[in-house]
């Protein structure tokens, strides 16, 4: 990773960090256990990758991504919220999480979903609370809830417990899977950058079809990782899909295979990129992290 873009994401990460402290629920206030158990996922360390291609893609367009900081850490709600319930028993049933214990394993179940439950429900309160623009607003309010709902993200996590255990599952039905439980958020996280950085149709567009296929191969190489990662880079339990009998891209098509997919979706990603000028480097950048990272 070139030192600029690990410095760049570094400062992405800072300023969502602190847009956070400021905007959520602090410790202090009732019910405290509640917001202890928000805050315990919250702030363990993750990349922050939806909240940064949220900004990048804004800036990609000439917005000023800074105006809308909480409306990224809004979308980094709503993903923390998804790992809060996807690692509970009755979904993966993890025990480590961003360098440490999954939250029900610290807090009990009943608190994890609870916790999980007004994290998403924050999400909402905060993009809300900070509109200026209501127009706008309520066109990234409507792209965030369909991302992260039955159409989308909760669709994929309903469909990735329907196909645990089977064997007929093919490269296709994956691709649907991962397009649901982890392109859609993706996908609109850079969409409603497009959104506040008041993209032309056409930039829209592009911009769409870069979060598709970024999310996908995010997806591809988190099922890589779970084979190839370890515990202690990524934070989280490996080699849980084999064990929850879960059919994965390198079990489905091959690692070899997995791996060329990778490489082609990020070339397609920086395709759809050609008409943008400097200013979507980042978003470059990105696309390219998302299948080289270990973490
Ligand atoms: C993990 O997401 C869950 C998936 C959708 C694969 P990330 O790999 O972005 O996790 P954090 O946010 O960095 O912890
Ligand atoms: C998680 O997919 C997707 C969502 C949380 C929506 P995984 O179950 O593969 O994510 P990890 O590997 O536990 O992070
Ligand atoms: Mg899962
Ligand atoms: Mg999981
Ligand atoms: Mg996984």
């Amino acid at each position: 990773m070139k030192t600029s873009f690990k410095q760049y994401l570094e400062n992405q990460q800072k300023k969502i960090d602190k847009t956070l402290r400021e905007i959520l629920p602090p410790l202090n206030i009732f019910p405290e256990k509640l917001h202890e158990a928000m805050h315990y996922p919250l702030f363990a360390g993750g990349k922050r990758l939806r909240p940064i291609l949220m900004t990048a893609s804004c800036d990609a367009v000439g917005g000023e991504s800074d105006r809308y900081l909480p409306v990224a850490c809004a979308i980094e709600l709503i993903h923390t919220y998804s790992l809060v319930h996807d690692d509970l028993p009755s979904m993966d049933n993890d025990d480590y999480r961003r360098g440490q214990l999954t939250a029900h394993k610290k807090f009990g179940e009943a608190v994890a979903i609870l916790a999980g439950d007004a994290l998403l429900t924050e999400a909402f309160y905060i993009m809300a609370s900070f509109s200026d623009d209501p127009a706008l607003f309520c066109r990234m309010i409507e792209a965030l809830s369909l991302a992260a709902g039955s159409r989308g993200m909760v669709g994929g996590q309903v469909f990735d417990l329907a196909l645990e255990g089977k064997e007929e599952v093919t490269a296709d039905m994956l691709e649907k899977l991962h397009r649901h439980k982890t392109g859609a958020l993706m996908t609109a996280s850079v969409s409603i950058g497009a959104m506040a950085g008041k993209a032309t149709e056409q930039q829209f567009e592009s911009l769409r079809v870069y979060g598709q296929k970024t999310g996908l191969a995010f997806q591809v190489t988190d099922d890589i990782l779970d084979i190839e990662g370890n515990q202690a880079e990524l934070g989280k339990s490996v080699g849980k899909d084999r064990a929850a009998l879960k059919k994965t891209f390198p079990d489905v098509i091959g690692l070899g295979e997995a791996k060329k997919l990778q490489k082609a979706l990020i070339e397609s990603a920086l395709e759809s990129l050609v008409l943008f000028d400097d200013r979507a480097d980042p978003l470059r950048e990105i696309a390219r992290y998302c299948i080289e990272r270990r973490k």
